[in-house]
């Protein structure tokens, strides 16, 4: 009878767990070392509440090819739970109708209380939740191996200038002075640096938040293309349709001097067992100390008709919040926590600097959305950007006055 009794609880038990067992299936691009073991710890974290994992990862830095297979999927009815979808894409996903109220579970778990305004802002849609916040990755970064400084005779350059000056005497040395990968969006990415530097923080939002025609085609946007065109001097000819984190790879193993690059290159470093400070240099993009180029990784949760499934998708944008998946997920991928509220004792140098900036620069006025990721604008003015930008890039006599006109039509034929 005994038996019976606790034979019996035990199935209901089991039985209660399996009927809440569901199965999210989560689209992202993170198939590079520090990247996988981040998203890693978000399948364990699932699969440890029962859950069934199903990965659904599209290679490509910045995403663009996630994005075209996520458009196919769920243009033909069939989308995954979640997808990685950034900044104004949110919108415009929710915008269609695709998207699923979570704000259910934002109110339970007190999420407005737990995230800064600039953050929350970017996750609703019409008022509510729709999206769930990772991390913050700061962009305008510049990665270096200390050894190919010191055998070079330079220190890390903190102006353009610097920067310039540095570049030759590595050159000279016999390295590569700028590890870079010719891909559009990695193209994009130092363009945001030089353009932070050279525009200043006002007039980089005015550029590629407000698309103002004047500051698009004006004299300093000239200048812009004119210290992004000399960068070109300094990469080797092997970079056309390099990954992202290949160029990474030649500053950690010392054949190229420094990278240009948000701190998911941090991820890199970190799987490869390096230490900043000793191993490796971070610091910011030069001439933009005290700026903050943001780039905020989030999971957009689409409406989906099975209730388990349903279940499982609310614990999984539950989850992503918490601290624990906040500081392992964010110890690996580079980047810093979203919650404001972490002990961050965990954190290294780089990641301290960037938290710190990122408090900093919200009260300066020198926070600003990358474009080059997504944050600024939406994706039809971001790609005419692109084009323009990438196109300048590897054409031999570019001329930056044309360009920064170009610029300029693009953007307006855009939107
Ligand atoms: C960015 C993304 C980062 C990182 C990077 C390279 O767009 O926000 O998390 O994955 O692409 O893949």
């Amino acid at each position: 009878m005994k038996i019976n009794k606790t034979l019996l609880t035990l199935s209901l038990l089991a039985a209660s767990t399996f009927s809440q067992a569901g199965e999210v299936e989560v689209l992202h691009w993170w198939t590079a070392g520090g990247e996988a073991k981040s998203a890693a710890v978000l399948k364990e974290m699932i699969e440890e509440q029962g859950h069934t994992w199903k990965d659904f990862a599209v290679a490509g830095g910045g995403g663009e090819s996630a994005m075209t297979v996520l458009k196919t999927r769920a243009v033909s009815g069939n989308p995954p739970s979640a997808a990685q979808i950034k900044g104004h894409d949110i919108q415009e996903w929710g915008g269609l109708g695709f998207l699923t109220s979570l704000d259910a579970t934002a109110k339970q778990e007190k999420w407005d209380e737990l995230l800064p305004e600039v953050v929350t802002k970017v996750m609703k849609w019409d008022g509510e939740y729709v999206a769930v916040p990772v991390n913050v990755h700061r962009v305008n970064w510049l990665w270096a191996n200390p050894v190919v400084l010191e055998k070079s005779g330079v220190t890390v350059p903190t102006t353009l200038d610097e920067f310039f000056v540095a570049a030759d005497k590595i050159k000279a040395a016999g390295f590569i002075p700028l590890a870079h990968g010719g891909q559009p969006w990695q193209d994009a990415t130092v363009f945001e640096a030089v353009a932070l530097d050279v525009l200043g923080s006002e007039d980089y939002n005015k550029a590629f938040v407000d698309l103002d025609m004047d500051v698009l085609s004006g004299d300093k946007m000239v200048e812009v293309f004119t210290k992004f065109k000399k960068m070109r001097d300094y990469i080797d000819s092997n970079s056309p349709g390099r990954d992202w984190n290949v160029a990474t790879s030649m500053v950690i193993n010392g054949e190229a001097a420094m990278q240009i690059m948000g701190d998911w290159a941090k991820g890199e470093f970190t799987a490869a067992g390096k230490v900043p400070g000793k191993d490796y240099i971070c610091a910011p993009a030069p001439g933009t100390d005290g700026q903050f180029t943001f780039n905020i990784d989030s999971f957009a949760f689409f409406e989906l008709s099975d209730e388990e499934n349903q279940k499982a998708q609310q614990d999984l944008a539950k989850t992503i919040l918490t601290k624990d998946f906040q500081e392992v997920f964010n110890l690996n991928k580079g980047s810093i926590p979203v919650r404001l509220d972490m002990d961050m004792s965990k954190f290294d140098q780089c990641a301290l600097d960037s938290m710190a900036t990122f408090k900093s620069s919200a009260e300066s006025g020198d926070l600003v959305p990358s474009m080059a990721h997504g944050l600024a604008t939406t994706s039809y003015a971001q790609g005419a950007i692109y084009d323009v930008v990438t196109n300048f890039f590897n054409e031999k006599d570019a001329d930056p006055k044309e360009a920064a006109a170009k610029l300029a039509k693009a953007v307006k034929a855009a939107i």
